[in-house]
């Protein structure tokens, strides 16, 4: 909790397509956001547009692929407003291409940014919520970490272990009031998914029961029924959203 007594919340990739919808939805509900960048020219664009719009976040850059940019991140927010009593670790990157095209760069650095984050974020994170005896850490992996995704070997690999990470930690700290849930969406309407090309996408789609494309603002509505304090009892779930396009 932060002096003003609101809990604290931190997301990554808080700049992008569903970090921004997680971002103003905590933010309704009353917790105090803070939102972490990688690129700064995005971000400025990004705060004077959320300044518009009403809102104020608390900014702050990090690598969240670096163990160490994380760690002094951490330790500034902890500084200057409290201890995170909600960490959603949303940064993510894809770098699609047939397995047998992939650069190790390609590989590497999906990995690092899609999972090694979420150790990176976690780890600097948990401690102080085991001491708090409370917690919310919410990963957000895809459906693509689910099935598989041609040409996202990299991506579903770094999603599903993020599953396998949220699984064993919520074991873990189970006692110390702290939940580890795994929402995995499907094809939300991002800047991410816009990328795909549009023949390619409009197949996809067609492959969607519901008929389109998910909204940010579903995702962020997860993000804060899980965030919640009355969720205590949902831990090591991983949450389908994704207009029926995986069920199983
Ligand atoms: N199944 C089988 N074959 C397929 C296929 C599929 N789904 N998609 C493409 N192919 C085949 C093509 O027919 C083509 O075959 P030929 O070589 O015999 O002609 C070949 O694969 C494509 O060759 P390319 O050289 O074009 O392949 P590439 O290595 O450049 O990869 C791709 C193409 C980039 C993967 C492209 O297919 C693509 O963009 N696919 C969509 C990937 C996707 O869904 N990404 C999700 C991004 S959003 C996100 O990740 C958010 C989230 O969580 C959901």
């Amino acid at each position: 909790m932060n002096k003003d007594s609101k809990n604290i919340a931190l997301v990554t990739g808080g700049t992008g397509g569903l970090g921004t919808a997680i971002c103003k939805r905590l933010s309704n509900d009353g917790y105090l956001v803070i939102a972490c960048y990688h690129n700064a020219e995005k971000a400025e664009k990004w705060r004077i547009k959320m300044k518009e719009e009403g809102y104020e976040f608390p900014m702050y850059q990090s690598d969240v692929s670096d163990y160490h940019s994380v760690e002094n991140m951490i330790k500034e927010i902890e500084a200057q407003h409290g201890h995170i009593d909600i960490l959603v670790n949303n940064a993510g990157i894809t770098r699609d291409g047939q397995f047998r095209k992939m650069t190790i760069e390609n590989w590497d650095v999906v990995l690092k940014t899609n999972l090694y984050s979420v150790f990176n974020c976690t780890r600097n994170v948990i401690n102080q919520m085991c001491d708090r005896n409370y917690g919310r850490i919410i990963n957000i992996s895809s459906v693509n970490g689910q099935r598989g995704q041609f040409g996202q070997a990299n991506y579903s690999a770094a999603k599903a272990g993020m599953h396998g990470f949220t699984k064993t930690l919520a074991m873990e700290v189970a006692r110390k009031g702290i939940t580890v849930n795994t929402i995995s969406p499907g094809y939300i309407g991002t800047d991410m998914v816009m990328a795909v090309p549009e023949d390619i996408r409009n197949k996809i789609v067609a492959e969607i029961p519901v008929g389109r494309l998910g909204g940010t603002e579903e995702i962020a509505h997860l993000v804060s029924f899980l965030a919640s304090q009355e969720a205590s009892f949902i831990t090591g779930a991983n949450y389908a959203i994704n207009g029926g396009q995986h069920v199983y």
